[in-house]
């Protein structure tokens, strides 16, 4: 039997770190996972996890569900891959628009780097202008014009977060803080004329998790529609899983494109943007904005989203009984911080909770980098020493799946126990 550090020995020569997605990454080398089920992955060293990682949001209904396998097992031997358009292409798009009501037209893409890329492009094709705005710590995607951080010496002007971006590129992407309205006003403001969008993630999970401040995601709609931006939320994460019309079914605040995947896909690869007809219709064949997709709307990632849509549809209840599971175990961590006197705070929203190691409430960017990492670090490696798989950084989001059940919560619960025991003092 291969080991997981073998494996890691073998990879790390092949492939850069070892991984193919550096949050996989972390010391002293990643399990390497044979199979997964339910809430449960198992590594090649024999060893079975809860898995709250659930492909970073992707997996709302858990790893494999039965109506998951029944749709990809008819849909193999039906074709993978055609590159015409389908009914179920159609289908989608008609169930994408009723549960997003700002979306009116919809187009299908492979991943959520793709679906941002895709928005900005055609936000600055619809508007004519060059600069994007977008928040310090939210994540779009691997892509030139949003890896971008505050440049030196104020936010407001990007400076590239990668080697390999350009600042030709950097320069047009402004930065604000999230949850400031007065920051983002006076960027917004001074830079009206050539302000092509504002891009958020309505809840940032991709520096732990943040909640918007009351009438933030509203000052956000209200700006852009002073300065005539298209408002785009990156709803990758938040779509389907803050609820079945995502965050902005949550909050009652309409953007003007939408970003979608993750949660869409049921753990295939794929993503959708779409908003207003009056935007949407810029991109080719009708409009001048080019993109294109060879594997786009393929059958199998296509079929299974609409095998999870329609779950959702007929489901709403899901979203009740998650939110119950996550409530419980931050209560119970809450206390074990309480009564352990450890400088430890947690976050959670519907499915999606984690545990920051600072006395700091969490509310910007900046209260998260106040976190102790080293202990953050000892408590993964506890958890994951007691079988409960929780993202390696402190930058990340846990999520629970329709999967999870009451054993996995108790048994996380005792787990969560002694892993902050271990991070006292
Ligand atoms: C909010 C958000 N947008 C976009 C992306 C990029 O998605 P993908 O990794 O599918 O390219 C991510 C990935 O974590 C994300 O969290």
């Amino acid at each position: 039997m291969v080991s997981s550090a073998e494996l890691y020995e073998r990879a790390r020569r092949l492939i850069p770190g070892g991984v193919n997605s550096p949050v996989r990454a972390y010391d002293p080398y990643p399990f390497f996972t044979k199979k997964a089920s339910g809430s449960r992955i198992h590594d090649v060293d024999g060893k079975v996890y809860i898995d709250y990682v659930m492909g970073y949001g992707a997996l709302l209904l858990g790893h494999s569900p039965e109506i998951i396998i029944q749709t990809l097992r008819k849909a193999v031997e039906d074709g993978v891959l055609y590159c015409t358009p389908t009914e179920e292409e159609v289908i989608l798009a008609e169930k994408i628009c009723k549960l997003y009501p700002s979306i009116e037209m919809v187009r299908l893409a492979n991943t959520g780097l793709e679906a941002t890329m895709h928005a900005i492009r055609l936000a600055r094709g619809y508007t004519g202008r060059k600069k994007i705005l977008k928040f310090e710590g939210c994540y779009h995607g691997a892509h030139d014009s949003l890896l971008v951080k505050a440049g030196s010496g104020a936010l407001t002007f990007g400076a590239p977060s990668s080697l390999g971006v350009l600042e030709d590129l950097a320069k047009h992407t402004l930065i604000s803080r999230y949850n400031d309205i007065e920051l983002t006003e006076k960027i917004v403001r001074e830079n009206a004329e050539d302000l092509a969008a504002i891009i958020v993630e309505p809840i940032p999970v991709n520096v732990g998790l943040i909640k918007p401040k009351k009438g933030f995601l509203e000052a956000l709609r209200r700006l852009a529609d002073e300065v005539g931006a298209v408002l785009i939320f990156d709803e990758v994460v938040t779509g389907f899983r803050l609820a079945p019309g995502g965050a902005q079914e949550y909050f009652n605040v309409k953007a003007d494109i939408t970003t979608l995947g993750k949660a869409l896909g049921g753990g295939l690869p794929i993503s959708a943007f779409g908003g207003k007809r009056e935007i949407m219709e810029n991109l080719s064949p009708v409009g001048k904005v080019y993109q294109a997709g060879t594997f786009s709307g393929n059958p199998l990632s296509t079929k299974t989203a609409l095998t999870v849509v329609e779950y959702i549809e007929k489901n709403r209840q899901i979203y009740g009984e998650m939110r119950r599971m996550v409530e419980r175990l931050c209560r119970a961590a809450r206390e074990f911080i309480e009564d352990l006197k450890i400088d430890a705070t947690v976050n959670n929203l519907e499915s999606m909770f984690q545990v920051f190691f600072t006395s700091r409430e969490i509310l910007s960017y900046d209260d998260v980098l106040t976190s102790d990492l080293g202990r953050f670090k000892k408590f993964f490696h506890n958890l994951l020493k007691q079988g409960v798989f929780i993202p390696p950084s402190q930058f990340e989001t846990c999520f629970f799946s329709t999967a999870h059940t009451d054993e996995d919560l108790e048994k996380t619960i005792e787990a969560f126990g002694r892993a902050f025991a271990e991070c006292r003092g």
